[in-house]
């Protein structure tokens, strides 16, 4: 949203392994680092954070496994994916930095199909695994095969899909970090895969303001027995509040479940319009509409 604060630690770590020992200095420090990934899905505060945050923006290789166990190291990774490869095996391996749109591409070029339901989703894979990323054409947890994580007490290790409890917006993952991940694709052509992907990004292009300034979706949508059938976004509308300001924050004219930045919004605008229109939507259809962008707090001045 291009919003908040500073901290006073940014660590950038390079490779799996430097993620690891930056969190685990970080831990031993007595600090629970926070991830950030492409901050699509996040608003921070205004203010300073005391604390340590791990940036995973080097972190961006994607690559094919040589074999059948996964090996997650920059050396076994040879090179990165040579597009238009073909090949039998359709899996990939990321990093949790690797951006959603760098990995739709590089699917599409393999011809390899699953990414699509991604198109137009910002953000880092990292993140997309820790929320769930998706929308109605497919999730990502759909392509997961296996997570390599940092646990909190610092040990990194794999965890099949069998083991993991994704839901709605919620990779299920706790307070673990995710370190990258094996991906499961079904092989098909670039042009199919192409073709599927350009249908879903106009599609979201023409309900949703995927260039403007936001955090994606601010709410998740309730659950439709109690919200009569109505997403987050239609209930924001038939509240009325379409268009409604806070500074240079205002609620999307386009779809109800956006708050945009104009330009000069602060953190305090943003969260003041989230408060403001949750309350109103509560009071004008009964429905608490659940925060789905992840807040961080800055320390208290
Ligand atoms: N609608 C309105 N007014 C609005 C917005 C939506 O009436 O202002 C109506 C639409 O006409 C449609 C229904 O509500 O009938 C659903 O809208 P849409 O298709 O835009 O989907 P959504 O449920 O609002 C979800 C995800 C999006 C994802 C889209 C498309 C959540 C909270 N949102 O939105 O994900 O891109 O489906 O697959 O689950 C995100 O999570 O950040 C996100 C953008």
């Amino acid at each position: 949203m291009r919003v908040g604060g500073r901290a006073l630690w940014l660590l950038e770590p390079a490779d799996p392994n430097e993620l690891r020992a930056a969190y685990s200095a970080a831990r031993e420090r007595g600090f629970v680092p926070r991830i950030l990934g492409g901050g699509a899905n996040l608003v921070i505060e205004d203010g300073l954070y005391r604390g340590v945050v791990i940036a995973t923006d080097r972190l961006k290789r994607c690559f094919r496994p040589l074999g059948p166990v996964p090996d997650f190291s920059p050396h076994a990774a040879g090179a990165q994916v040579a597009p238009a490869e073909p090949s039998s095996d359709p899996r990939l391996i990321a990093w949790c930095g690797a951006t959603m749109p760098s990995l739709v591409q590089t699917a599409t070029a393999l011809g390899l199909s699953g990414f699509e339901c991604l198109a137009g989703v910002p953000g880092h894979l990292g993140g997309g695994i820790a929320m769930n990323a998706g929308g109605r054409h497919g999730e990502i947890w759909n392509m997961v095969e296996l997570v390599r994580v940092i646990e909190p007490d610092g040990t990194m290790h794999d965890l099949p899909r069998a083991e993991c409890t994704p839901r709605y917006r919620n990779g299920g993952l706790g307070e673990r970090v995710v370190v990258g991940a094996v991906l499961r694709l079904v092989p098909s052509t670039p042009s199919e895969v192409r073709d599927r992907t350009r249908e879903y990004l106009l599609e979201k292009r023409r309900v949703q303001p995927v260039t403007e300034w936001s955090a994606g979706c601010v709410f998740k949508n309730p659950d439709p027995a109690r919200s009569n059938g109505c997403s987050a976004g239609k209930l924001v509308e038939l509240a009325g509040l379409k268009g409604r300001t806070r500074g240079d924050a205002i609620v999307s004219p386009l779809h109800g479940n956006f708050i945009l930045n104009r330009g000069a919004a602060t953190a305090t605008d943003v969260l003041g319009l989230i408060d403001e229109v949750r309350a109103e939507v509560a009071s004008r259809s009964g429905v608490e509409l659940e925060v789905e962008v992840k807040i961080w707090r800055a320390d208290p001045a």
